[in-house]
């Protein structure tokens, strides 16, 4: 099964054809990071119009580079969301467009998930091998854990109640005059420091077991910075703390999760954090488990791991839902945590109902 996979929640308007949610035939991605660095961050408005002028020529460039035609495409799958609002509309309404003038179904795709799919293009193991696992969405927008029984089942176990991982890395980036995207300069800097020169706060343990928390960390990276002078602190230091603690704190509720999710198999780590090399490193000692990390190129935002969802999804749902190819829905902004949450954490963000060291 052909599917054309349509991406455009946030800075990045990307295609993919995917045969049978594994095989990419083509993938392209056109990245706004240069129109955005110099306002220090994404600027929706200018997000959306630059979907809106790349994705009908991005998508002529993709069949002919393939050699395929619109006919050739079984289905078509665009992010339904989270995402800014502007950026998705354009994605959605286009597919919806491609969709009914070419009269192929559509699928619906929720991006988050999505990335997971990102790392499962990679990975050569059967599905047997690797699930039941857990899995993590460490992205710009979304620090979120998943234990899936299957590769359509995400069950919700923590997300962030506040700032997610790699806007914190960006923020922090921002605060050391590094250039927009700041997580992977701050990783280059991160290298150059001493560990353990900078003490910084561990407040997430005494708010919640699994939940994650990074506006803590991103205030004592702020007064370190402010205070280097006094201190003697080398921003390099700084970035080095700041970076153990972030990536540190999300292998501490891992340990955790494992241990509530015995039958865990595998663990597979997904989004743009997921290119940062010190994560790979840390995760390689914290646990005997395969961890599957995506390929670069599917770290980040890209058509090809929605395609691969949705060839998935397709499948389960053409037993359960069908009407998930139907064009009467509509795209969403935040991720609809609630919903998703499992039954034993869904009135999360709890505080303090799990005792400490239990
Ligand atoms: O998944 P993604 O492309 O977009 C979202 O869906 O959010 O993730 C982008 C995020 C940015 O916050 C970026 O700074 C972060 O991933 N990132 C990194 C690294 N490379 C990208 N964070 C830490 N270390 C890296 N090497
Ligand atoms: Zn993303």
């Amino acid at each position: 099964m052909l599917i054309l996979g349509i991406e455009s929640s946030c800075d990045e308007t990307a295609l993919a054809l995917v045969e049978d949610g594994k095989i990419v035939l083509s993938s392209l991605i056109a990245s706004q990071i240069a129109t955005h660095a110099k306002w220090g961050g994404v600027i929706p408005e200018i997000a959306a119009r630059e979907h809106l002028t790349a994705i009908r020529a991005m998508s002529v460039q993709l069949l002919s580079e393939s050699g395929k035609t619109l006919s050739d495409i079984d289905a078509i799958a665009v992010t339904q969301g989270p995402g800014l609002i502007g950026c998705l509309l354009v994605g959605a309404t286009f597919a919806k467009g491609l969709a009914q003038s070419a009269g192929k179904p559509i699928i619906a795709v929720n991006h988050v998930h999505a990335h997971v799919h990102g790392a499962l293009l990679g990975i050569d193991a059967p599905h047997e091998q690797i699930f039941p696992t857990l899995a993590l969405v460490v992205s710009g927008g979304h620090t979120n854990l998943y234990y899936m029984k299957s590769c359509v089942n995400f069950e919700l176990l923590a997300h962030t109640i506040d700032d997610a991982c790699g806007e914190s890395f960006d923020k922090v980036g921002k605060m050391m005059g590094l250039p927009y995207p700041g997580g992977p300069h701050v990783e280059v800097l991160a290298k150059q420091g001493t560990p353990q020169k900078v003490k910084m706060p561990r407040m997430v343990e005494r708010k919640s077991q699994l939940l994650f928390s990074y506006s803590g960390l991103k205030t004592a990276v702020a007064l370190a910075v402010q205070n280097m002078n006094k201190t003697g602190h080398r921003m390099e230091d700084i970035a080095h703390s700041f970076q153990e603690e972030a990536l540190g704190q999300i292998l501490r509720k891992l340990t955790i999760a494992l241990g509530i999710r015995p039958s865990t198999k595998s663990i597979i780590v997904a989004g743009g954090v997921a290119a940062n090399g010190r994560f790979k490193e840390l995760m390689s000692h914290a646990t005997t488990l395969p961890v599957w990390f995506p390929p670069l190129k599917y770290c980040s935002d890209n058509g090809a791991m929605i395609a691969a969802l949705a060839f998935f999804q397709h499948r389960s749902e053409a037993i359960a839902t069908p009407c998930s190819t139907a064009l009467e829905w509509d795209v969403f902004s935040r991720y609809p945590f609630e919903f998703f949450m499992a039954p034993e954490f869904s009135s999360a963000p709890t505080l303090n109902t799990v005792p400490k060291n239990s």
